[in-house]
């Protein structure tokens, strides 16, 4: 018999509690979509939902970590206006905004574009000093099958990381970084010119930020693995080269299956995530078709 070395491991049971026990909310009826995290909102319109009906979304949202909103008709202004129920919207830095909504990027995806805005594990704007705690897409037009977001539930990552891993890292900052972000891979030509929402990059935007790679939900208190390749450059006081194989190793965990779950999208529907609990992944499956989002990100607070 050869004597193989073990390649992969069984991933131990795991779930995320409010998945299996959603509460009843008076406002609006709320689908878990996996056990991990996620869930389908109906029965609510954002153009004109009461204050009642706002704190129950929050609610839901601190539950679930992702909600997709089903059957709305929002216009720009009325996106705009739900977002600053929820706090105070940021106009993001890295694109052009919408003509006349500077808290509005538009991610456009043409039939022909190669690359897919957001088509990596990430939590948005970890270069930020106070990143966005919400972020909000609205689907104005969808492919008929494809371009779902994927999403990671990084209190699960953090709680089913081994103790000693856990010591280690407890209190560990990490240095996480515009130009990895905004100013390699995204400039590079191939991805620039196949790309109908291209990053815009210069170099005075440069900046870097230590963040704690285990924060702590300001809410829920609990704690959340808080790294991801597309902003993370490395460990504070250590080389990217001396950082990257346990960051390497933080990353693939972190998009552990059984953390996860896919939203499907359809036009009019609306997603809402919190990003200081889960992390994000645009799909990029559906060459040859069109979607069009309208993305609003709102402010957090300085990590902890
Ligand atoms: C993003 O990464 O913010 C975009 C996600 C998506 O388009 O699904």
């Amino acid at each position: 018999m050869p004597g193989y070395i073990t390649t992969f491991s069984y991933q131990a049971a795991t779930c995320h509690a409010p998945q299996f026990a959603p509460r009843d909310f008076r406002r609006f009826r709320v689908t878990p979509a996996t056990g991990a995290m996620g869930a389908e909102v109906e029965g609510v319109d954002l153009a004109h939902a009461s204050d009642e009906a706002i704190r129950e979304l929050e609610q839901a949202l601190h539950d679930h970590l992702a909600l997709m909103i089903r059957d709305q008709d929002l216009t720009p202004a009325d996106q705009a206006a739900f977002a600053r129920r929820l706090g105070a919207p940021v106009s993001w830095p890295y694109a052009k905004p919408m003509d006349g909504h500077p808290e509005i990027t538009e991610l456009i995806q043409e039939p022909g574009d190669k690359y897919a805005f957001g088509a990596s594990w990430h939590s948005d704007s970890c270069n930020f000093e106070r990143p966005p705690k919400y972020t909000m897409l609205y689907a104005v037009e969808c492919p008929p099958v494809g371009g779902d977001t994927g999403f990671a539930n990084q209190y699960l990552a953090w709680e089913t990381l081994d103790e000693t891993l856990k010591r280690r890292l407890e209190g560990v900052r990490c240095v996480n970084s515009s130009e990895l972000a905004y100013g390699t891979a995204s400039l590079e030509e191939d991805v620039q010119d196949h790309t109908a929402t291209p990053i815009v990059y210069r170099e005075e935007q440069f900046n870097e930020v230590l963040h704690p790679v285990c924060r702590t939900h300001p809410v829920t208190g609990r704690k959340a693995l808080y790294t991801t390749s597309a902003f993370t450059a490395r460990f504070e006081g250590e080389t990217q080269e001396e950082s990257l194989p346990l960051l390497r190793k933080l990353w693939a965990h972190a998009a552990t299956p059984e953390f996860t779950c896919r939203l499907r999208w359809r036009e009019g529907s609306l997603a809402i995530w919190d990003n200081r609990c889960c992390m994000h992944y645009a799909h990029s499956d559906y060459p040859g078709h069109r979607r069009h989002m309208r993305r609003i990100v709102i402010e957090g607070e300085r990590p902890v």
